[in-house]
């Protein structure tokens, strides 16, 4: 069994948001790629697996993005002087129409798997573009890195200009299934149905995907009350509708038995929808850092974790500029301070553990058992290297790592694993 083997080092992972395990020059053992327990001694049955020896190095669960637009890595951080509405219409769509031009498609998804292999991200849900050939080309590429991932061919057939609006409900179902047939027999890169955003989608195609996703059992993934402006034109195209939340339930594509779903953003989700998302068991993507270029928002994490929500973070490339979860984990921290001093102090902020269990476990949760060094969970680990941030004084191991999400870059990432997988 090649992907059998132990791994030494300082090893830190979460139990729950408030239980950080820390367990200092130990051995965590990967049993054909599934997580077999850490351990002080190495245990006499698992004395013939090879052992890497990372002494000195931090080792943790690999990172989730929950939520990124792969198209939108070329174009990052050009146009972030406007808000959500007038960045798509004048940034992102002329971009992601590009994408109609396979040549052109292979290079800019070819630059962007070369660097999300290299992060310190080991599994992500990605946006593609309405696109079928460049998405299979996207999904190709992510197949060979290794990475695992799950990628939705988007759905837009209103509110978008014509280089980038699918023709009619029935030409963009015809095209969904197109791309599916396409990528059948991928195992690491698999699909998720991606309505872009409820203004993007005409009833006949949101009726049409729920059709498509109860056939098929895929998960789905979308935006949810992210922006002020958004929000209201949501109120002025469903005005039969209670809320934003809402606006997906009735077409049966917010959660609920069968059909696990996203929701980046959640800026603005009050009570009800937060009660409702509970319900339905929808995974919430936050995404602090394109919520701050875009002047959406800062969302109530500590509600989401208090109300038992199941929670992720999400770079949301390219609303988002920063590919890094570590980077990630260091916003949510930041952006709830000033939400605590500035909005609600009702709300204490995210804690350094509590941030890396939502980039680790809580986001891992979305994909089976993934994010923990428990037994029995698929082996997905960083071996991270903080030799380049020398330090006068002795630090423990969670100091360490907190100086890695602040200081460091994925240029710490000595070694990736990702289900027993060695990718670097
Ligand atoms: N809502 C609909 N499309 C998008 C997108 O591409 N990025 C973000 N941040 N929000 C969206
Ligand atoms: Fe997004």
């Amino acid at each position: 069994m090649t992907n059998s083997f132990v791994l030494k080092g300082d090893i830190l992972w979460s139990r729950t948001p408030q239980d950080m395990t820390i367990c200092e020059n130990q051995y965590v053992v990967c049993e054909d790629g599934v997580c077999a327990g850490v351990f002080p001694t190495l245990p006499e049955r698992f004395a013939s697996l090879p052992v890497h020896d990372y002494t000195g190095k931090l080792i943790i669960p690999g990172l989730v993005d929950l939520h990124a637009h792969a198209p939108q890595y070329a174009f990052r951080s050009l146009g972030m002087d406007l808000e959500l509405l007038d960045w798509l219409d004048t940034q992102t769509f002329p971009q992601e129409a590009r994408y109609a031009d396979p040549d052109y498609a292979r290079r800019a998804y070819t630059l962007f798997v070369d660097d999300l292999r290299r992060s310190s991200t080991t599994r992500a849900v990605l946006f593609g573009t309405l696109h079928v050939d460049a998405t299979l080309t996207l999904m190709g590429l992510l197949e060979d890195s290794g990475l695992i991932t799950r990628v939705g061919k988007v759905n837009m057939d209103r509110n978008s200009p014509d280089c980038l609006r699918e023709e009619s409900a029935a030409a963009s179902l015809a095209a969904t299934r197109q791309w599916l047939d396409g990528c059948r027999d991928f195992t690491r890169s698999r699909p998720i149905l991606t309505p872009r955003f409820i203004p993007s989608c005409s009833d006949a195609l949101m009726e049409g995907l729920r059709d498509l996703q109860r056939e098929t059992g895929l998960p789905v993934q979308s935006h949810l009350s992210e922006n002020q402006g958004e929000i209201a034109w949501v109120s002025e195209l469903c005005p039969d509708s209670t809320g934003y939340g809402d606006a997906y339930d009735r077409f049966g594509l917010f959660g609920g038995d069968g059909c696990p779903t996203i929701m980046a953003h959640c800026v603005w989700s009050d009570e009800a929808e937060r009660a409702r998302m509970k319900q339905n068991g929808v995974f919430v993507a936050h995404c602090p850092q394109s919520n701050v270029n875009l002047s959406s928002g800062i969302a109530p994490v500590r509600a989401f974790l208090n109300e038992g929500l199941s929670v992720g973070l999400g770079s949301d490339i390219a609303g988002g500029v920063h590919l890094s979860m570590l980077r990630a984990i260091a916003d949510t921290i930041q952006v709830s301070k000033l939400r605590w001093r500035l909005q609600d102090a009702s709300l204490a902020p995210i804690t350094l553990p509590e941030a890396f269990y939502l980039a680790t476990r809580g986001g891992g949760a979305f994909f089976g058992k993934v994010g923990a060094f428990e037994s029995g969970f698929e082996f997905d680990a960083l071996v991270l290297d903080d030799a380049m941030l020398p330090c006068p004084f002795d630090l423990s191991p969670l100091e360490r790592l907190t100086r890695v999400v602040y200081l460091a870059d994925d240029r710490a990432v000595a070694h990736k694993y990702v289900s027993g997988l060695k990718l670097m």
